[in-house]
């Protein structure tokens, strides 16, 4: 049926608008599945694991790379796919748009059209039809991860360890300002390159506005899929 994703930096509220998405296709009459890349397997969990619950175990740019793409060759193939040809709305909580933002850009594997058709293979050729991003400013997206994260993340203005909500950063999350601000910047000019499947939504606005936003925006998608 339809596959829609949501991305963003982190913190940037994608996990609870995928959710309320779910919901409301459910609500509605849809059977729609939730996926959170990386994960969604056996294989893309212990994956996922190796990636965000090691902080210490030395992965280079290239195969975190590989194992992102690992991940979501494996969910594609035995979740999304099938789930596709069933008629279900699938939903992902991220998908390859975060593998060119935060490996390309962040990671600065600059290799843009390689990873692009890495991207287009371990997704077996799937396109979401829309993805939705949720775009902050780089102070409000530093503030939201310093709220997540402990003294570990060395960053100018972080939150004090006991206001912390989170006792470890993840990989990502220890990575700092300058990598974000790569990440941020490629999550923008993906929308800019593809403004037909990519739109850019306000992340700092109201989380119930931000759910209307996406939902006029799902429900449209969905009356012209069953119309044509
Ligand atoms: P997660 O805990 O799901 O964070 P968030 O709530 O921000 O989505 O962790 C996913 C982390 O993995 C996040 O920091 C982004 C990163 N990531 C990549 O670097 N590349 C990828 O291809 C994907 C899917 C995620």
């Amino acid at each position: 049926m339809i596959f829609v994703t949501i991305e963003g930096v982190d913190g940037a509220g994608k996990s609870t608008q995928a959710r309320r998405l779910v919901n409301r296709l459910e609500k509605e009459g849809y059977e729609a599945v939730l996926f959170r890349e990386p994960g969604g397997t056996p294989l893309s969990d212990k994956i996922r694991s190796l990636l965000l619950d090691a902080p210490d175990l030395a992965i280079a740019p290239l195969p975190e790379l590989l194992l992102f793409s690992a991940a979501r060759a494996q969910l594609v193939k035995d979740r999304i796919r099938p789930a596709l040809a069933t008629g279900k709305v699938v939903v992902c909580d991220r998908f390859y748009d975060s593998t060119t933002a935060y490996q390309g850009a962040g990671r600065e594997i600059a290799d843009l059209d390689w990873i692009s058709s890495l991207n287009a293979r371990a997704a077996d050729g799937l396109r979401p039809h829309r993805t939705w991003l949720l775009a902050l400013p780089p102070e409000e997206a530093a503030r939201r991860r310093a709220r997540r994260s402990t003294p570990l993340f060395k960053e100018e203005g972080s939150v004090p360890p006991e206001q912390a909500l989170r006792t470890e950063p993840d990989r990502m999350e220890q990575a700092g300002q300058a990598f974000y601000d790569r990440v941020a910047k490629a999550f923008d000019d993906l929308a800019a390159a593809e403004p037909d499947r990519i739109a850019r939504l306000d992340g700092t606005l109201r989380e119930d506005d931000l759910a209307d936003a996406i939902w006029r925006d799902a429900r449209r998608l969905l009356a012209r899929r069953s119309a044509g």
